[in-house]
C-alpha cells in the first residue's frame, strides 16, 4: 500500500481519484504532527504552508513524489527533491480564472476604496467625500509576468478600457499582437503605467525586482498590485515610498513572510490586503487538488505524468 501525506488543507472532493485507488492510504496531517511515520510516506501533498525543504526530505527516505496543489513552487527544495530522484508536479492552471479574478477585484476595491469604505460604514459613519476613486477606464495597466494569470487579468482590464503594457522577456511580439497587449522593457512598464501588477513565479530573479531603484521610476500616484509572492515587489522599499507620498496605494494578497505579523505597510489606509485568497475558491480547489490527485495516481499506476 502507498502511503500519501495530505499535508496541507486541500479539497477533499478533489482527492476523489485517490480516495477510490485501493492502493494507497490517505493520510490527512502536517508534516509536524506527532506520530506521522515520515520514513514510509511515499506521496506529499501540500499547498505553500508545509515548506518541503533539505532537512524534511532528509526524513522521508522513501518519498517518490511531491505533488503541488498549485501553482508556484517555491516553498519546495525542487533541486534537493531532483537530487534525489523525487518527482515534483503541480497545477499549473487550476486556479489561473480565480486569481485573476482576485487580481482584478483587489485593483477595483483599492481604485474605489470599498474596504476603506467598507469599514467607515461599519463604524456608523457616511464619510461621502472621503472615498472619492478613481476610473479604470483609460488607465495603464502594467503587467510583469504574462503568463496564464497575467493574460487572463489583461483579457478583464482590456474589456474595462484599459491599455495595456506588459514587460515578460518571453513574450513574443506575435502573441502580443494577438492580445493587442504593448511589449515594453520594464522601465518603460515602470514609466507608462498608473497600476503595475507582478504575475512572475518568485525566483532568483524576480525576488526584488521591484526594489527601490524601480518603484522611483514611476510616476507619482502610481498603484502597485501583488497577487503572486511575496519579495518579487520589495516590501521595505514599497512601505518607504507608500510613507513619502510617491506611491498611491497598494493591493497585496501576499508576503514574504506569512503571516506578516507586525508589518509596516499594514500601517497604511492606502494598502489593502487579503490573506493569501487568489486561489481560495471553490472551483480552483476542486481543480488543483482533482489535478494532483490525478497526477499522484497515474504515477503510482506507472504511467507519465504531465506537470513535472
Ligand atoms: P505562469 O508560469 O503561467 O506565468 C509566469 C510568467 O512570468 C511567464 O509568462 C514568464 O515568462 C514570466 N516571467 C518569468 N520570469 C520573469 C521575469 N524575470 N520578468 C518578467 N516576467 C517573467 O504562472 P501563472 O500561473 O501566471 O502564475 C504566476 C505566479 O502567481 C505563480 O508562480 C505563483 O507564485 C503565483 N500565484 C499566486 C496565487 C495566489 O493565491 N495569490 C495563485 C496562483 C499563482
Ligand atoms: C499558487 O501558487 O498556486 C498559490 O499560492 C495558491 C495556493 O496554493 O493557495
Amino acid at each position: 500500500m502507498h502511503q500519501i501525506l495530505v499535508a496541507d488543507a486541500i479539497s477533499a472532493d478533489g482527492l476523489q481519484p485517490l480516495l477510490e485507488y485501493e492502493n494507497a492510504i490517505l493520510i490527512e496531517k502536517k508534516v509536524t504532527d506527532p506520530g506521522v511515520d515520515l520514513k514510509n510516506i511515499e506521496a506529499l501533498l501540500v499547498r505553500s504552508a508545509t515548506k518541503v525543504t533539505e532537512e524534511l526530505l532528509e526524513e522521508m527516505p522513501n518519498l517518490k513524489i511531491i505533488a503541488r496543489a498549485g501553482v508556484g513552487v517555491d516553498n519546495i527544495d525542487v533541486n534537493a527533491a531532483t537530487r534525489r530522484g523525487i518527482i515534483v508536479v503541480n497545477a499549473p492552471d487550476g486556479n489561473t480564472i480565480s486569481t485573476a479574478e482576485h487580481t482584478f477585484a483587489m485593483m477595483a476595491s483599492l481604485m474605489r476604496k470599498i474596504p476603506q469604505a467598507h469599514q467607515s460604514v461599519k463604524n456608523l459613519e457616511w464619510k461621502r467625500n472621503a472615498f472619492v476613486g478613481q476610473e479604470l477606464f483609460g488607465k495603464s495597466l502594467g503587467i510583469v509576468g504574462l503568463g496564464r494569470i497575467g493574460t487572463e487579468l489583461a483579457k478583464r482590464a482590456k474589456a474595462f478600457g484599459m491599455n495595456i503594457y506588459v514587460y515578460d522577456p518571453f513574450l513574443t511580439k506575435e502573441r502580443a499582437q494577438q492580445l493587442k497587449v504593448e511589449r515594453c522593457t520594464l522601465d518603460e512598464v515602470l514609466r507608462q503605467a498608473d497600476i503595475i501588477t507582478v504575475h512572475t513565479p518568485l525566483t532568483p530573479e524576480t525576488r526584488g525586482l521591484i526594489d527601490a531603484e524601480a518603484i522611483k521610476k514611476t510616476k507619482q500616484g502610481v498603484l502597485f498590485l501583488n497577487c503572486a509572492r511575496g519579495g518579487i515587489i520589495d516590501e521595505q522599499a514599497l512601505a518607504e515610498y507608500i510613507g513619502n507620498g510617491h506611491v498611491g496605494g497598494a493591493a497585496l494578497d501576499v508576503f514574504a513572510v506569512e503571516p506578516p505579523g507586525e508589518h509596516p505597510l499594514l500601517k497604511y489606509d492606502n494598502v489593502i490586503v487579503t490573506p493569501h485568497l487568489g486561489a481560495s475558491t471553490k472551483e480552483a480547489q476542486l481543480n488543483v487538488a482533482t489535478q494532483v490527485a490525478k497526477e499522484v495516481r497515474t504515477y503510482f499506476e506507472d504511467k507519465p505524468v504531465s506537470n513535472s
